[in-house]
């Protein structure tokens, strides 16, 4: 007789910033996906990295939110005049970029988006965040976004993207998305933030706001890109696991190893459904003058 010893997954690394939410983990699986996932959105938007109307001069200083692996941070520097300093702040080191990848104009820092150093007020020419959409409750968005507001100079821009609001509509999908929405709301977190951020950014006092969208097609159908649309994402979600399962499952899931198979079916449906996709949106406005 054979014995079958089925064992769970291993949990994955965390951050461990007090007071955060964020669902997603900090290890290396997480910092490939990352560097991955800003290959295939620069692809997505034909390469631009920076979308407000800015003449960089030498004195300008560029903040990141959430770096993570420092891969929009290290490839803007290049688009940017040498002199421009880059300061990229997220709540966990273990992902950012090692030397010599980082040069002497990146600057790294632990910090939450929430509470930003109080000499850096009226200091960027334009702040950059890109998917936080796991991190914030709707306060912390707006704090954020107040935050931001206020580390700008006059006339600097903020730039933010996000997934969504378009996700792939396919029954295992479709069930996973209602989970999701309703995992985030217990947590007080925007699943749709990227309909929201317009509305926050010109309540906190931007103007000139304005919105671009693409298309991530996911799914094999859809050639190379289809393949790393659909692991960028469904990786992010499988990231959630853990914080998911620490919540009990939300009566959604019983186990890891059954959030893990779910996931394993919604690759098999985007593989197989011609047209999945989701959206992803850039938001960006102007601090007035
Ligand atoms: C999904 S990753 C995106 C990383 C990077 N922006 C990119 O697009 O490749 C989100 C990052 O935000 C960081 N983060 C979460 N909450 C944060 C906060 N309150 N302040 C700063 N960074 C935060 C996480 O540690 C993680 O590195």
């Amino acid at each position: 007789m054979s014995v079958t010893i089925s064992q769970s997954p291993v949990e994955r690394t965390t951050h461990s910033y007090a007071g955060s939410l964020y669902l997603l983990p900090s290890d290396e699986e997480e910092r490939q996906r990352l560097l991955a996932q800003h290959q295939l959105y620069t692809r997505l938007f034909s390469g631009r990295l920076i979308f407000p109307p800015i003449s960089f001069s030498e004195k300008d200083d560029v903040l990141d939110i959430g770096t993570g692996a420092g891969a929009w941070l290290c490839d803007a520097r290049a688009q940017l005049p040498e002199p421009v300093q880059l300061y990229g702040i997220d709540i966990e080191s273990r992902l950012f970029p090692k030397y010599p990848t980082i040069s002497a104009n990146v600057h790294l820092s632990i910090c939450s988006s929430t509470s930003l150093p109080s000499y850096w007020s009226s200091k960027f020419t334009l702040v950059h965040q890109r998917l936080l959409i796991a991190s914030y409750t709707r306060d912390q968005w707006r704090c954020t976004i107040d935050e931001i507001y206020r580390v700008l100079v006059p006339g600097g821009f903020a730039q933010l993207i996000e997934i969504g609001p378009e996700y792939p509509s396919g029954p295992k999908t479709a069930r996973h998305i209602l989970f999701l929405d309703e995992f985030l709301a217990s947590r007080g977190m925007l699943m749709r933030c990227a309909v929201y951020v317009a509305d926050m950014l010109k309540a906190a006092g931007f103007v000139d706001v304005m919105s671009e969208e693409v298309v991530m097609n996911m799914g094999k159908w859809a050639g190379e890109d289809g393949v790393q649309g659909k692991d960028a994402t469904i990786g992010a979600w499988r990231g959630m696991r853990d914080s998911v399962m620490r919540a009990g499952g939300m009566g959604h899931y019983a186990s890891a190893e059954e959030f893990d198979k779910t996931m394993d079916e919604i690759s098999e449906e985007w593989d197989s459904t011609e047209g999945t996709h989701a959206t992803v949106r850039v938001i960006y406005g102007r601090k007035p003058i």
